[in-house]
């Protein structure tokens, strides 16, 4: 009999001596709750470091930014969308207007699953005008993007229904988010049984904050954070001031990772994290130096993988 991609040779025993205990028979496939959940792959970071410097050459290519309205915003669509499509993505482009300016978010559909069931992830593609956005919110399109594709990597087949967005306009006030919340009918936003929210997750001296929304989603960010044995925070620097809040707003259940913004890394955490006190977490936070040297690799890395455990283990 073969068990499915169970990394976990002692639950593969488990069921076993279940099927032994119970008379199962070898032929017979075991019953799917006995069966281990596909375990998530580590996300590697080299591969997310390489859509950073895709999104840098773009914003370098047109003005240093990659902003609402921009050359460079439409560039860093088309990039993410073309990698999602090479790997068997159901890809929209959502149009929206702003500011007298036209905006996009793009989402995309893995094909399969149960579609009254939909586990989303997403992040704001767009940078401010002052620079290239790398952390904000390079560091977070990257993660999901790369959790996308490992997902078609690894054949993933979840129950449910799996759907990442990349949000426009969201540095003009969430507003690419919000039209997509607003323009969902009541029955396909009842469809959705989660939504991540990754913004800022590669911050050059971070801290670990998840967000205090919904206690499942919490919970396994933090399970996977205490796995690694780093100790996390409650994300308390601006409650709404990202794309999770429209979802929020209309009853979805929702979470994420951030490692920190402007505020100043106290003492205490540096004795938890490391890094340097009474520094930002982000010294060029919304500034034009906010560029490929602007991440800690290690906190992408933990946030990345982070992000690819909480997206297999809440849609499995
Ligand atoms: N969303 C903000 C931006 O893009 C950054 C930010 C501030 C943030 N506080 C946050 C993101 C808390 C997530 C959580 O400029
Ligand atoms: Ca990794
Ligand atoms: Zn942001």
């Amino acid at each position: 009999m073969k068990l499915s991609v169970s990394g976990r040779a002692s639950t593969a025993g488990l069921v076993t001596v279940v099927m032994l205990l119970t008379g199962g028979s070898i032929a017979g496939a075991a019953p799917a709750s006995e069966v281990t959940a596909a375990a998530a792959p580590d996300i590697p970071v080299a591969n997310v470091k390489a859509h950073l410097t895709q999104l840098q050459s773009i914003a370098t290519a047109n003005g240093g930014n990659r902003a609402h309205g921009r050359a460079g915003y439409k560039a860093s669509l088309d990039y993410v969308k073309a990698k999602l499509d090479a790997a068997g993505y159901t890809t929209t482009i959502q149009q929206f207007t702003s500011s007298s300016r036209v905006g996009y978010n793009l989402i995309a559909d893995w094909p399969g699953g149960d579609t009254n069931q939909v586990v989303m992830a997403g992040s704001h593609l767009d940078s401010v005008t002052s620079g290239a956005g790398i952390n904000d919110n390079g560091s977070g399109s990257a993660a999901v993007l790369e959790t996308a594709l490992a997902v078609s990597r690894a054949g993933y087949q979840p129950t449910k229904h799996l759907r990442f967005a990349w949000w426009g306009a969201e540095e003009l006030g969430l507003v690419g988010s919000r039209y997509y919340v607003n323009n969902l009918s009541s029955t396909n936003r009842a469809k959705i049984s989660g939504y991540l929210n990754f913004d800022m997750i590669g911050s050059p001296n971070p801290g670990y904050f998840v967000y205090d929304d919904d206690p499942a989603i919490e919970k396994t960010f933090k399970d996977y954070f205490t796995g690694l044995g780093v100790p996390t925070e409650i994300e308390t620097e601006g409650d709404g001031r990202s794309d999770h809040a429209p979802f929020k707003s209309a009853g979805v259940p929702v979470g994420g990772l951030f490692t920190g913004a402007s505020r100043t890394k106290t003492a205490a955490q540096v004795a938890k994290w490391g890094g340097t006190s009474g520094q930002a977490f982000d010294r060029c936070y919304h500034s034009s130096c906010d560029t490929t040297s602007n991440i800690s690799d290690t906190a992408l890395d933990r946030n990345s993988d982070a992000a690819a455990y909480a997206v297999w283990e809440l849609s499995s």
